[in-house]
């Protein structure tokens, strides 16, 4: 039997939306702003979304191979450890290893990127293995729902819609338009959730529309009503 994964993995993103040492993604999770990004090797990069040296966001800025450069002053930050490696004002001095980003653990599976806050620094160890079976082999992804509400309230709106958690953290199967669907749960913030949702339906069939409605569906019974 499978049990549930301790470790506090949160599914930030589809891993497709990071590409190897091209851009930075915006993130939460439990309320720790991230820049999520992939370093030129492949390796997905989770960090405090704040630079070391003045707190500039370094979703302003740029990946360069396999590091992180910050908008402000250029300071340029390793893929891994998120150590200091360079100073453009100052070519010639060696960079601060006392100026570290804040890094967190990170992986790729089952799609998506997980970010684990309870680990800081470098990922030494593969994901585990409930990770990896959130999200049967060849299921596509739908889409992304983005909710203004807390995720115990989401717990609860997709267990009235007939899902059931499954083994890793956040994930919960069901169907939604009658087409079996896996709903990843992310607690960004404390009134902020986002689901994202994977299916056995390919990419612009039927069925795929039909699922999109049924996710619209599930948002509104999730969201408070604007008066
Ligand atoms: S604030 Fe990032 S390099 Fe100065």
């Amino acid at each position: 039997m499978t049990h549930p994964i301790a470790a506090p993995w949160h599914p930030v993103a589809p891993s497709a939306g990071l590409r190897p040492g091209v851009n930075i993604v915006a993130g939460f999770a439990e309320g720790q702003e991230l820049a999520l990004w992939r370093s030129a090797d492949g390796a997905a990069q989770a960090w405090e979304n704040r630079c070391p040296h003045r707190s500039v966001r370094f979703t302003l800025g740029q990946v360069v191979e396999n590091r992180l450069a910050c908008a402000y002053h250029g300071w340029q930050y390793a893929a891994g450890n998120g150590q200091c490696v360079g100073i453009p004002a100052h070519p010639a001095m060696p960079a601060p290893r006392n100026v570290c980003a804040r890094v967190f653990g990170a992986v790729d599976a089952a799609g998506m990127v997980w970010v684990n806050l309870a680990h800081e620094g470098p990922m030494t160890a593969s994901a585990p293995q409930a990770l990896a079976d959130a999200v049967p082999a060849g299921w596509h992804f739908c889409r992304t729902l983005t909710l203004r509400a807390g995720a115990q309230q989401v717990r609860e709106a997709l267990a009235r819609h007939g899902f059931a958690a499954g083994a890793a953290p956040g994930a919960w199967r069901g169907t939604l338009g009658d087409t079996p669907t896996v709903a990843l749960l992310l607690d960004a913030q404390p009134q902020l959730a986002f689901i994202h949702l994977w299916t056995e339906t390919a990419p612009g069939s039927e069925a795929m529309k039909t699922l999109h409605a049924a996710a619209r569906t599930l948002r509104g019974d999730i969201e408070p009503t604007e008066t």
